[in-house]
């Protein structure tokens, strides 16, 4: 595998970006436009010299993986390419038309990934050219601090396809964990219900935001509390997994918590609006009740 491309270049797509290109493969960034894509690559500039401020990377090492991210026009431009990871918007809609475009231009023995969080894996690989070289590939944020890979196995994904996408994250450093293609595959499925419990606490008037969160962090020892860590995916993106593990079971200890719903019809979709349980205006995020 030499050439990898990273449709989608967001905050995820970015961070797939800088690690596939730290590990030394070459890359090829695409979003809906050139524009949005020479973005995502000014932002791994900034983290990459971030790293070097800090001593963590050296400066030669810094430019060879930037020299390595080419940013492209869109999909179509990635002919070329052993791996595809889309990391577009978590909507079927948009990843289905990504990998109609894709799947006219890539190889027959190419890789098509999704770092969906949670739309079915066999389900999108009927968009793709080949069920048998589909795969999930998820992510987590922040890409480049956070040591795990999900691997979802769709039901057609092939032995050969699980083996390839073994060896590139070995190669990022990253852990493998391998899930079958259920609702919510590992993480989520565990993840989701504690945050939007946290949800339901909060609405039921348990305690504040901010004890909440403080409560969790400190005595579960986690990085960061629920509602924060909700605000740093998106409420709205928790919505979306959430209401995918209530439909996909039909378990009704699934269901989105009021206060999540109201949270994401306001628009408050935390840190990426400014906005969520927490207000981003200003130095310190401030509870927003
Ligand atoms: N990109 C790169 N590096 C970053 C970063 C980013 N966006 N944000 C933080 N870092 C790095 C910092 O540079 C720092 O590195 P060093 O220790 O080498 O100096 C390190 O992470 C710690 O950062 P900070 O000191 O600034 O802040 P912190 O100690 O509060 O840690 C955090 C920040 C790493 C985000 C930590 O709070 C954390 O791990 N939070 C939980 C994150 C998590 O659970 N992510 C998974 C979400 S679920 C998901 O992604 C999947 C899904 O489908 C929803």
């Amino acid at each position: 595998m030499h050439t990898v491309g990273v449709i989608g270049a967001g905050q995820m797509g970015a961070g797939i970006a800088q690690v596939t290109a730290q590990a030394g493969y070459r890359v090829l960034l695409a979003d809906v436009s050139k524009e949005r894509a020479d973005a995502g690559k000014s932002g791994i500039a900034r983290q990459l010299a971030r790293a070097v401020e800090k001593g963590k990377l050296d400066a030669a090492a810094a430019d060879q993986a930037l020299a390595k991210i080419e940013t492209i026009d869109g999909p179509a431009g990635m002919a070329k390419c052993d791996l595809i990871i889309e990391a577009a918007t978590e909507r079927e809609e948009i990843k289905r038309a990504i990998f109609a475009e894709v799947g006219k231009v890539m190889t027959t023995s190419a890789i098509l990934a999704s770092n969906t969080s949670s739309i079915p894996i066999t389900r999108l690989a009927q968009a793709s050219p080949d069920p048998a070289r589909f795969i999930g590939v998820h992510f987590f944020n922040p890409v480049p601090v956070m040591g795990l890979i999900e691997i979802i196995v769709g039901l057609a994904t092939s032995n050969a396809t699980v083996a390839a996408i073994e060896a590139y994250a070995a190669a990022l450093g990253k852990q493998v964990v391998r899930a079958n293609d259920a609702p919510g595959f590992i993480v989520n499925r565990v993840l989701m219900p504690m945050l939007n419990e946290a949800c339901f606490a909060l609405g039921e008037g348990v305690a504040t935001i901010k004890d909440i969160d403080l409560a969790c962090q400190l005595g579960l020892n986690h990085p960061m509390g629920p509602l924060t860590l909700a605000d740093f995916i998106g409420l709205d993106t928790c919505l979306e997994i959430t209401r995918v593990l209530f439909e996909g079971t039909g378990d009704p200890k699934f269901r989105p918590a009021p206060v999540l719903v109201k949270y994401v019809e306001a628009g408050w979709f935390g840190r990426k609006t400014g906005r969520g349980f927490y207000d981003y205006s200003g130095a310190e995020p401030v509870p927003t009740r």
